[in-house]
């Protein structure tokens, strides 16, 4: 009999909850996760770095003609850092912080690009310093503070596209339109600032594939136009990050974006620097979140369940970006079957019922979910959230004086077992 075509996962009956479920499962049952929660409790984000070096690999196989660089904001770990230079990626950095945090481990500065749109003289002036060259503006005063610069310093103009499907839109906040772009190039040039090219940032988590194919045929046609009328040449186009992950259902694939980006992109890929700046897609599945029970409380409402980290902590995520993490009980997770990814009947039947989870503040507001189909939970139990390595410790906070969540490494590698406060980006504590 042949096992193997038995074990084969019938991946078409799973639902994709089963399916999480199932790696929940998994991670909680490894020797390595067991012992990072023994030693160190709860709340803990189990962080496992070869997720993070196989979602660059994948980027890379389905688009290789773009260089990309990481989007440090999204998590700002040590260890994230350490795998992606290892494995050749560039970054993308958003301050001086982020920029220390790579040149202090020997990153070359030629692989970092500075693409916060507005930036301090001095920050400016510090990244020049590190040897960074590749800076977004997006406005006649930011093209100004580059005048001098050093002639290797190559500016890119951001243009704004609306993404009203994406999670955040960035496009109100930054970016401008086809005519102010042609005025700004026409600034640089009277500068004497060399524009390079272009970047956008179409909203992050955006799930609708057209929608990133549209802007990089837009941008290249404007390209064409302005080398045309203003009789330059452009050697670079940044497709920004935006690149969704999947919480509560499936989002588009890196496949499905990479399948229409490269009919695009592909024919300019001899002309032009090509490059992209993802952040969550990098990493939002690499890390999972472990919480416990610290209170539990009839409601009118029904029930309720306190965790020890929250919309302040680990789960900021669901405050400033409104997506929702999946959230298993250990208890389901124990009874789940490694192949189907679902909770056996005998475990279903029993005591399920529909919780409210509310983080560890006193803030009314800090409520990480409603209406969660929960078994019957005692103090102490355990929760696990997957899909939070992306905008979740970078934006966590010490509000009530509550510690920032620590990070274990799990997987393999030197660092495995390790155990670290994040890295802590400017974090200002609001106690
Ligand atoms: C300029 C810039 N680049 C890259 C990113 C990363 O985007 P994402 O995490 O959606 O890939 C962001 C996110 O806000 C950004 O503002």
């Amino acid at each position: 009999m042949n096992l193997a075509a038995l074990r084969r996962e019938p991946r078409t009956t799973r639902s994709y909850e089963d399916r999480r479920r199932a790696e929940a499962s998994a991670l909680l049952s490894s020797v390595a996760a067991r012992a990072a929660i023994a030693l160190h409790g709860t709340p803990l984000l189990l962080l496992d770095p070869d997720r993070v070096r196989r979602q660059y690999r994948h980027l890379r196989d389905a688009l290789p003609f773009v260089g990309f660089h990481y989007a440090v904001k999204a998590l700002a770990h040590d260890t994230v850092l350490d795998v992606l230079d290892e494995a050749g990626c560039g970054f993308d950095v958003a301050g001086s912080e982020e920029l220390a945090l790579l040149t202090r481990r020997g990153v070359d500065a030629s692989r970092i690009i500075h693409t916060h749109p507005i930036k301090k003289p001095a920050e400016i002036a510090e990244a020049l310093a590190a040897g960074a060259r590749t800076f977004v503006v997006d406005n006649d005063v930011e093209i100004e503070k580059f005048r001098g610069a050093p002639a290797d310093t190559r500016l890119l103009v951001r243009l704004a596209y609306r993404s009203p499907h994406a999670k955040s839109d960035l496009s109100s906040k930054f970016g401008v339109g086809p005519f102010e772009a042609a005025h700004l190039v026409e600034r640089a040039l009277a500068a004497g600032v060399t524009v390079a090219g272009f970047s956008y940032h179409v909203g992050s988590q955006l799930d609708d594939p057209g929608r990133f194919a549209a802007a990089a045929a837009d941008t290249l046609e404007l390209m064409g136009i302005l080398e045309r009328r203003l009789n330059v040449q452009f050697d670079t186009l940044d497709i920004g990050g935006g690149f969704p992950a999947s919480y509560d259902a499936e989002s588009a694939a890196i496949d499905d974006l990479a399948a229409v980006l490269r009919p695009v992109l592909e024919p300019h890929a001899r002309r032009l620097d090509i490059i992209a700046e993802p952040g969550r897609v990098m990493v939002a599945d690499a890390m999972t979140l472990v919480t416990s029970v610290v209170g539990i409380a009839e409601r009118a409402d029904g029930r309720w369940y306190y965790l020890d980290d929250g919309l302040y902590g680990s789960y900021s995520n669901v405050l400033t970006e409104d997506v929702h993490p999946l959230i298993f009980a250990a208890r389901d997770l124990a009874a789940t079957d490694p192949w189907t990814g679902r909770v056996s009947a005998g475990a279903r039947t029993a005591e399920h019922r529909w919780a409210t989870l509310a983080g560890p503040t006193c803030d009314s507001s800090d409520v990480v979910a409603r209406e969660v189909l929960l078994p019957d939970l005692h103090v102490g139990d355990l929760l696990v959230s997957p899909t939070m390595g992306a905008y979740t410790t970078v934006t966590a906070t010490r509000f009530n004086g509550r510690p920032f969540t620590p990070v274990a490494i799990v997987g393999r590698g030197p660092t495995a077992g390790q155990v670290a406060v994040p890295s802590d980006v400017r974090r200002v504590p609001i106690v």
